[in-house]
């Protein structure tokens, strides 16, 4: 794991795009795993900056998000498909046809589940997936105690989560209680992983996250598993690490061993 430190929210949002941006450089049929929540907001920004002023071509690309809320239709200001065209799908070149989402209206979730795992698999697998951070320590939806083997399937959500997103929605009553995620084996076989967190209160679940021990209770710390995860943080959120004049240290001096390149 590599943990990359950046002064603010803006630049800690500029190299994860930059990332993105590379290795969709490198590789234009790129699978890229995609991630919602209002962290990612500022990224998906830049990525349509990048595609305004740099031809950013998104042609090629192929899209799986982590999760979506059950019994919300695409058209849902609520849910995660009115959230991606909204912040990226309609401001760069992607083929809508190449972007999935698990379907929140699936008349069977678990034969949806076992489809979007299959979908995956027939892409050849996620090239790159980005990641925030729940305040209960989740990535995608993988609340306390998900297996770290555990594939696309439904989860209920914790009132922790509830109480994090419920301001996503007009009325916070009509936030949905389930929701399809990818689990956190699913993610773990993604070949590159970016997880960013930005802001105070995500400090202290990114020090457990990243520094604390491995448990399922907060499914973050299986990143620490993973062989190539990058951990982008601001300040703020890098405040309670233990080590951080190390992970500053390494990008200030040693940035061609990193491996985010
Ligand atoms: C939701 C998503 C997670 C995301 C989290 C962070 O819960 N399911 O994938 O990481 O939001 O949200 P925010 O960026 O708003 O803090």
């Amino acid at each position: 794991m590599e943990v990359l430190i950046r002064p603010d929210t803006d630049s800690a949002a500029r190299l994860t795009a930059e990332v993105i941006k590379r290795d969709l450089e490198k590789k234009p049929n790129l699978v890229i795993g995609l991630a919602t929540g209002r962290t990612m907001e500022i990224v998906y920004g830049k990525l349509a900056e990048m595609h305004r002023k740099q031809n950013l071509d998104f042609s090629l690309a192929r899209t799986f998000n982590l999760d979506e809320y059950i019994g919300l239709a695409p058209g849902n200001e609520g849910s995660y498909r009115y959230y991606m065209n909204q912040h990226l799908f309609n401001n760069v070149n992607l083929d809508l046809r190449n972007t999935h989402l698990p379907d929140g209206m699936a008349k069977d979730p678990s034969a949806e589940a076992v489809n979007y795992e299959k979908l995956m698999k027939e892409a050849g697998g996620i090239d790159l997936q980005l990641l925030g951070i729940g305040r209960s320590g989740h990535i995608g939806f993988n609340e306390p105690l998900s297996a770290f083997f555990s594939r696309t399937r439904v989860k209920a959500l914790t009132p922790t989560t509830i109480q994090q997103n419920q301001g996503l929605f007009k009325n916070p009553e009509d936030m949905p209680r389930r929701a399809f995620t990818m689990g956190v084996g699913t993610i773990l076989d993604a070949k590159k992983i970016v997880l960013l967190a930005t802001g105070k209160e995500k400090a202290s679940i990114i020090a457990k996250a990243v520094e604390g021990p491995v448990t399922s209770m907060i499914s973050a710390t299986a990143l620490q598993l993973h062989a190539k995860t990058v951990v982008i943080l601001d300040e703020d959120a890098a405040s309670d690490l233990k080590e951080k004049d190390y992970y500053r240290w390494i990008f200030d001096n040693e940035p061609e061993w990193l491996d985010f390149h």
